[in-house]
């Protein structure tokens, strides 16, 4: 979910709609906007996307002061009811959520039996007992810090008080929340993103501090209301980064600029004598570690799976690749000395972070491999390895995986030189004629356009095999593909689809099988001949050196442990053109959200 919230001139709502929008990638299911006139509460909540609330908003509602929401839902079906924000009874206090309250069924039945609820949602619970405190204390304040000092769980929370226009109470534990600063307004956001176009200046918020945003200040405090003062940061992002400019959607920008951001991973891994920049200490990091856990959700993970082999190879350290909300609940046994590398392009990643919480408390070391520098995981694990994709918008994920993947390339090599190993290759050069060829597959989408259509047009189901770092690979063909096109498809190790899920492969069942390693060239091209026998509609794709006449792809050649890094772009591009071929919304699939900060 993403929270906005503004104070200052007569801009409210085209701030906090802008600022929603921008937020849309942390969910879309429902979204609403709360601002203040005459001490009245003007309140717009609707089911869907923020083009439906600036719909029903209109021109209503303008104020100096408001807040809004958009949401992924996890307690209560979206709706316009379970949309926020939330109202207390007598609808004095308004109030919008990012996260997951743990305690509140046990909130509810212990304070709030004579209440009637009118959502779902565990975020009410929260406005109902800021007015039931409220009523007990008189005083708004004390009432605030005293409901935030009972939740348990996440939260990120914006609370509006229709009886003065002039105040944002705001505080968070877990859930990502900023402060924005500017000259004659200031405001609240999920993410600076949201709010760039007003200011690139901003003030971190800690857990479980309490914020008191006014037009002319912004007040941080402890419980115990000691106060906290603390130096604004500057966010470099470009607001231009986030358009999406002549595209129509931000997935094929994305797709398009990854041979840019190999490039920009070069020269900013880079020193003047063009050998690999990493800081000492997280070299000394690597040098100590006896075995690496990497942990991370999502694409994000299939892009450690990537990345193990990597180093495992070039560095000579074993490397466990983790699910963060397995890891985190099923720990498994530790080496005598782990390190945590955690890969997110958000960097908020709710599951990713608790792990980190817990490998902390154990005193493990812990690098965090991001796009979002400041963002929670950056800035609370040990070390950060910035990723300079840019913003990702679309949900589903691109150029942050490729990313991911030479980062952790130069890692990789870096560790190796530091040991003292010789290496046959220098990844500075190895990444850019990977940007060349990546260069090359986004030069000819039409053809790509055109197997989408032959491959997936009526298809219920898909498959991807490959052996070897291919079956990492295909298990991130597989994702890209059921995420947006919502094909039903899996990524199998070559030789194990026979056992069992080939029973699935019927007359004109698209295997796509990926086919770049020398070693088990042969073996995938019979995994292949296995299901061509049975009527699949196949499609290889290999790797020039290795190529034979019936492939359907040959990717240029680069290094063999960085076929990865080009052998998914076509992937990205099928299922790209299969979402568009079958009318989805690219950008934004349904059910998903692209930063899931709750756990
Ligand atoms: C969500 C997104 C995925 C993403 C995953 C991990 O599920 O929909 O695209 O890979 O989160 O996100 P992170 O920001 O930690 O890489």
């Amino acid at each position: 979910c993403g929270i906005v919230g503004y104070i200052g001139t007569n801009e409210t709502v085209s701030v906090l709609l802008n600022g929603l929008e921008k937020l849309e990638y942390r969910g879309y299911d429902s979204a609403g906007i709360a601002t203040l006139s005459d001490r009245a509460v003007n309140l717009f909540k609707v089911k869907g996307r923020i083009q439906a609330l600036r719909d029903k908003v209109g021109t209503e509602g303008e104020s100096t002061i408001g807040i809004g929401h958009t949401r992924w839902a996890t307690h209560g079906e979206p709706s316009e009811e379970n949309a926020h924000p939330h109202q207390s009874q007598s609808g004095r206090f308004t109030l919008v959520h990012n996260g997951v309250i743990e305690n509140y069924y046990e909130l509810r039945d212990e304070y709030l039996t004579d209440v009637t609820l009118t959502s779902e949602t565990d975020t009410e619970i929260i406005v109902q007992l800021i007015e039931k405190k409220f009523n007990e204390t008189n005083d708004v304040l004390t009432a605030f810090k005293n409901v935030m000092s009972m939740l348990k769980g996440s939260y990120a929370i914006g609370l509006l008080d229709k009886e003065n226009p002039d105040l944002i109470y705001v505080s968070k534990n877990k859930s990502p929340l900023l402060v924005g600063l500017g000259d004659d307004f200031n405001l609240v956001a999920s993410d600076a993103i949201a709010t760039l176009k007003q200011t690139n200046t901003y003030l971190e918020i800690e857990d479980g501090e309490i914020v008191l945003v006014e037009k002319e200040q912004v007040r941080i405090q402890k419980l115990d209301g000691t106060t906290v003062e603390r130096e604004p940061f500057i966010v470099e992002t470009d607001a231009a980064d986030t358009e999406k400019g002549t595209y129509d959607y931000f997935m094929m920008k994305e797709i398009d600029e990854q041979p840019f951001v190999m490039r920009k991973i070069i020269q900013q891994y880079q020193d003047e004598s063009n050998n690999i920049k990493v800081e000492q200490v997280v070299r000394d990091e690597m040098a100590k570690a006896d075995r690496i856990y990497i942990i991370a959700a999502g694409t994000s993970y299939n892009a450690g799976l990537v990345g193990k082999q990597i180093i495992e190879n070039v560095a000579g350290i074993p490397v466990e690749v983790h699910i963060a909300s397995e890891f985190s609940y099923n720990m498994p046994l530790l080496s005598e000395k782990p390190l945590f590398i955690f890969i997110s392009q958000s960097g908020e990643t709710a599951d990713s972070r608790s792990v980190l919480v817990k490998t902390q408390a154990m005193g493990h070391p812990s690098i965090t491999v991001t796009n979002v520098p400041g963002s929670t995981l950056s800035r609370e694990a040990d070390y950060t390895l910035p990723l300079y994709a840019g913003p990702e918008i679309a949900v589903a994920s691109t150029k942050a995986y490729t990313a991911q993947i030479a980062v952790l390339t130069i890692l990789a090599v870096d560790t190796a030189k530091a040991k003292g190993k010789t290496l046959t290759f220098d990844p500075l050069q190895e990444l850019a004629i990977v940007a060349n060829a990546m260069e090359t597959l986004t030069d000819k989408k039409d053809v790509f356009e055109q197997m989408a259509l032959d491959l997936f047009k009526d298809t219920r189901n898909a498959f991807y095999i490959g052996r070897g770092v291919d079956y990492y690979v295909v298990q991130e063909a597989s994702l890209k593909l059921k995420e947006i096109s919502y094909i039903q498809a899996e990524g199998f190790a070559g030789g194990e689809l026979k056992h069992g899920t080939i029973a699935l492969i019927e007359e004109g069942t698209p295997v796509i099988a990926i086919a770049t390693q020398e070693n088990v060239n042969l073996s995938i091209r019979g995994n292949v001949q296995e299901v061509a026998a049975r009527g699949a509609n196949t499609c290889t794709v290999s790797m020039e050196g290795l190529e034979k006449d019936e492939d359907r792809v040959v990717l240029p050649h680069v290094h063999p442990l960085l076929t990865p890094l080009v052998s998914v772009v076509p992937m990205q591009l099928l299922a790209y053109y299969a979402a568009v071929q079958r009318g989805c919304d690219v950008d934004k699939p349904r059910n998903l959200a692209k930063s899931v900060t709750v756990e």
